[in-house]
């Protein structure tokens, strides 16, 4: 039986890849984070909380990062912690750098140190190619980060590059474009978008604010891009992979879609409010993926509208159980609405 460790299990990517290597046999730790209130809810709503070991460690903290890799004697490492929301990282650039960057050499250090024999995933990102890129963006497209977020990425895509050339660790990049599903966070456009719509119809929310409508991305469904990480550290050699379903849509686009699910017009709930435009953004992404079609075998099958649907049905489930009085694992009601936060910039 093999070990994994993740670190950020408590994440998006960290739930759903637990559950795949759990279903492949795997003895899976992962990492967390103390907070004052514990953050398990994508666990438990997968019903894998108790079949996973849980080590804290915060990625700031280098010992205890060692201490995770000694703990859970890993033959594979899954690098999923960051502060993963771009538009935070303008409001936090130094801890952008302190967290996203320098934690990942922090743990290939601990590999290093420990058994350079473990096979590493590092979670880099369609935000590295950035604006001023033609699309569809490949494996070979240059990088041109325009966010804290996206340069605290490259210089992990960099790291995990050099220990492999330099001291033969078998480590990957995982670019992997944007994915999506019932799980993502909150802040994130295309859950805030099908939460908000799930209200709006049940007449629980009145309106909809959202900063650049013009944005386009490669939307893909999480559960298929995580089978990806795992797909990489099985290979003869380790290598970089372009994970994307090869589309693009605009915000706009999600956003009429979403509405389109419970028969309302997009146009009369959205609004634009400039709080939640960015002071960069990245204009259009769209990933060229036939590297990992070719070498790894996969390709994905939830593209856009299907996507849309699965989250906008399970954000009306969940408050129509909400509403039934049922008690389950989730995070929207704790979530503070728009108009009770005060600060500069508001990226929700
Ligand atoms: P996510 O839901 O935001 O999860 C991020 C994880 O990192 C959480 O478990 C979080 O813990 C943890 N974390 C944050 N700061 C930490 C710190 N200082 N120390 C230890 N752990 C920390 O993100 P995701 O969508 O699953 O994405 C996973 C990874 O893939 C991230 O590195 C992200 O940047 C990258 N990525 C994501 C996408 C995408 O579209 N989802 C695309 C490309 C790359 P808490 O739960 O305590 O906050
Ligand atoms: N969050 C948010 N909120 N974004 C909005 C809003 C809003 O109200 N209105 C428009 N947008 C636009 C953003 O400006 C951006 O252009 C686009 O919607 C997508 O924003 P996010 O959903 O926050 O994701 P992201 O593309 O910035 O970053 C995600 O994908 C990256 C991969 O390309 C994150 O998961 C990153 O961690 C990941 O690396």
């Amino acid at each position: 039986m093999k070990n994994a460790l993740i670190t950020g299990i408590t994440g998006q990517d960290g739930a759903y890849l637990a559950q795949l290597l759990l279903s492949k046999g795997y003895r899976v730790f992962g990492t967390y984070r103390r907070l004052s209130t514990p953050n398990f809810w994508r666990l438990q709503y997968l019903d894998i909380f108790d079949r996973v070991t849980l080590i804290p460690a915060d990625l700031v903290d280098s010992s205890s990062m060692m201490s995770a890799i000694n703990v859970s004697a890993p033959d594979e490492v899954y690098h999923l912690a960051a502060q993963s929301f771009v538009g935070a990282s303008f409001d936090q650039p130094v801890g952008a750098g302190e967290i996203t960057a320098l934690g990942v050499t922090r743990v290939l250090e601990s590999i290093r140190e420990i058994n350079p024999a473990i096979k590493f995933y590092q979670a880099s990102t369609s935000e590295l190619y950035g604006n001023g890129n033609c699309v569809p963006q490949n494996e070979q497209t240059p990088f041109h980060p325009s966010s804290p977020y996206a340069a605290a990425k490259l210089y992990g895509y960099w790291l995990t590059t050099i220990y492999r050339e330099g001291y033969g660790i078998f480590a990957c990049n995982g670019i992997l474009f944007n994915h999506e599903s019932p799980l993502r966070g909150l802040e994130f456009v295309t859950r805030k978008i099908s939460n908000a719509v799930a209200k709006i119809s049940l007449g629980l929310q009145d309106r909809l604010l959202l900063g650049n409508l013009e944005a386009k991305r490669d939307w893909g469904y999480a559960p298929e891009y995580v089978e990806c990480m795992w797909l990489m550290l099985q290979q003869d050699k380790p290598g970089d992979y372009v994970i994307s379903t090869g589309e693009t849509h605009s915000v706009k686009e999600f956003a009429l879609k979403a509405f389109e699910v419970v028969d309302l017009d997009w146009q009369k709930y959205v609004e634009v409010d400039e709080r939640f435009l960015r002071p960069l953004d990245v204009e259009c992404l769209q990933g060229d993926s036939s590297k990992a079609r070719r070498e790894l075998g996969w390709q994905p099958s939830v593209k856009f509208d299907e996507l849309v649907e699965i989250m906008v049905r399970e954000d009306l489930s969940r408050w129509e159980r909400c509403r039934r009085g049922e008690a389950f694992p989730w995070d929207a009601p704790s979530y503070p609405s728009e108009a009770r936060i005060l600060t500069r910039s508001l990226h929700v």
